[in-house]
């Protein structure tokens, strides 16, 4: 029964519809499920190691039939790679490890005929140090793009301006001895901060979203969003108690993070991208609802779609934390879901408890790609990839894991080599790749997974089939069940046209969860399940689902 049921949800994914046949009532990518890709790590055309362009390209038949509709490719500009892209020389190209403009504007073409939309990463918060336009600012005290950055007067000698520190570890302030003053970077020494203040850096940097409209792009993923502005007067930080991984003192970001300057910049970016029919994801790490909210911006004006970090930082199985972390969302604007990406350990690890992994992996899924909202996948979790930290410092390739070993041992383990088959190198690259394929890749591979219907691929197939094509789970409400139970979160997905409910066992133990079908104006008895992970028990007894450990159903009501 569950398996024809599966079959036949896959059978609706071959038939995604393209855009112009799906609903039309909502903004686009508030029906698209999007997915990352780390372009280092996602598919190696020429078999250097490294991943690239035309290898993003070759699979987009595998992210059309897992029903993405929309790609965010992290920073494939030319760079000097200390920060693996994050680090930009050249906002207007492709760097040759990945390409050519070329390259881009064929994966553009053909990602837009399967539907696909195509969003870049824009760094816009710093340069890399080997930008022309830092290298210029640099050169002297009275070059014209030396107001491009943040250049101050030390305090003394060997004395910063203030003691603002480096998301990196130590001073935020690096010394040029040429000029005899010190410039400001939120991130590396390599990543100087641009001077949003400066008119002409603003007006640089919209440019930027103009020329990638010219080659195709739907929109951006803004980096480090929160810190693009800063205390004019440059005063201190506040100190907290204890130290941070890099053994530096803590301290309140106050006068350097998510400043209110940020929302009028915001607002005027908007209007530049809304212009070009361009959309905005934010990387928005707030610290609580009231924070997120205000980047959708008064008149939602401001990002489209800001991530809730906040849901990523409940590392653990808990219903009432996703509940409440749910309701909160729900109540800020259109949410956006996001349970991992390349800078933080994969889920699957995260929520794994080592034995229920599987059915851990599904119960996510499930969740993520459920609630009202829309979903931000990170490539490879849709076959379960794991995070393994790198063992000795010398194999360490991410900054931050350099800087921070032992108690920070960076992100390499997120951002290993994506999983195509059991062959040499998980068919990622014939050549060596640049960090090491993680040792899961025998089982949790796309071509395997792609043959077992009880896959955690094929899970996300059905998932991203049933909601595609869905009402209910589209455009429905979110309504929270059974509020005070502790084991199994539950909630109805309502519109006018269907009724959804999802049950998601988040306990290691059997769970039967009775909702109350009246108040859903529904009959138990026509209850049909949709999509289930259920084992060794009917989904529905005596009015009851019954749940076998950390599994999903998915059941549309009838009258
Ligand atoms: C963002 C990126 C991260 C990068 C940092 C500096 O947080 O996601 O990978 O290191 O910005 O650009």
């Amino acid at each position: 029964m569950r398996k024809s049921l599966l079959l036949a949800v896959l059978a609706v994914a071959a038939v995604v519809p393209a855009w112009g046949q799906k609903q039309q009532s909502a903004p686009w990518w508030q029906h698209a499920v999007f997915y990352e890709i780390y372009p280092r790590s996602f598919a190696d055309s020429n078999q250097d190691g490294l991943g690239d362009l035309k290898g993003i390209t070759a699979k987009l038949d595998y992210l059309h039939q897992l029903g993405v509709d929309a790609i965010w490719i992290s920073p494939c500009y030319p760079s000097p790679q200390y920060d693996f892209g994050y680090d930009v020389a050249d906002y207007e190209n492709i760097d040759p490890m990945y390409g050519t403009l070329a390259d881009f504007d064929k994966l553009a073409r053909e990602a837009h005929r399967r539907g696909i939309r195509v969003i870049m990463d824009f760094v816009l918060n710093h340069t890399s140090s080997q930008h022309p336009w830092f290298l210029q600012s640099k050169s002297s005290r009275s070059n014209p793009k030396r107001d491009w950055y943040i250049w101050r007067d030390g305090k003394g000698a060997g004395q910063p301006p203030n003691n603002w520190q480096s998301d990196f570890g130590g001073s935020a302030w690096s010394f040029d001895a040429a000029t005899k003053q010190y410039y400001y970077h939120y991130f590396e020494a390599q990543q100087p901060d641009l001077n949003w203040r400066n008119p002409a850096v603003e007006a640089a940097m919209f440019d930027v979203t103009r020329f990638w409209h010219r080659h195709g792009v739907d929109g951006f993923r803004l980096d480090a969003v929160d810190t693009l502005f800063e205390d004019p007067a440059l005063r201190d930080n506040p100190t907290l108690a204890g130290k941070n991984e890099f053994g530096d003192a803590e301290m309140k970001n106050l006068y350097n993070d998510k400043l209110e300057e940020n929302h009028a910049e915001l607002r005027k970016l908007r209007q530049v991208t809304d212009a070009n029919g361009q959309i905005l994801i934010g990387e928005t790490w707030t610290d609580s609802i009231g924070e997120l909210k205000t980047y959708y911006g008064a008149h939602d004006d401001e990002i489209q779609m800001p991530m809730d970090f906040m849901f990523t930082t409940i590392n653990k199985i808990s219903v009432s934390e996703f509940r409440r972390q749910i309701a909160l969302a729900e109540s800020a604007g259109w949410p956006v879901f996001v349970i991992g990406n390349h800078d933080m350990a994969r889920s699957y690890t995260r929520y794994g408890d080592g034995q229920h992994n599987e059915a851990i992996a599904k119960l996510m899924a499930a969740m993520q790609l459920t609630l009202r909202g829309t979903p931000i996948l990170y490539y490879g979790e849709e076959i379960g990839m794991e995070t393994h930290q790198p063992e000795r410092k010398e194999d360490v390739k991410d900054p931050l894991g350099v800087s921070g070993w032992p108690q920070q041992k960076g992100r390499d383990g997120e951002r290993r080599p994506m999983q195509w088959s059991a062959a040499e190198n998980a068919g990622f690259t014939r050549g060596t790749p640049w960090l090491p394929v993680d040792a899961g890749y025998k089982t949790h591979n796309a071509a395997v997974e792609d043959r077992d219907p009880q896959s955690i691929l094929s899970f996300y197939r059905s998932l991203l089939a049933l909601r595609h094509t869905s009402f209910a789970l589209l455009d429905g409400d979110y309504l929270p069940l059974d509020e005070s139970n502790a084991q199994v979160l539950a909630y109805a997905r309502k519109s006018a046209k269907e009724s959804i409910v999802v049950v998601l066992n988040f306990s290691a133990a059997p769970q039967s969860f009775a909702p109350d079908w009246k108040a859903l104006g529904a009959d138990a008895a026509k209850t049909e399940v949709l999509l289930s992970t259920v084992e060794g028990t009917s989904s529905i007894k005596d009015g009851k689902i019954q749940l076998s450990p950390f599994s999903v159903c998915i059941a549309r009501l009838h009258k």
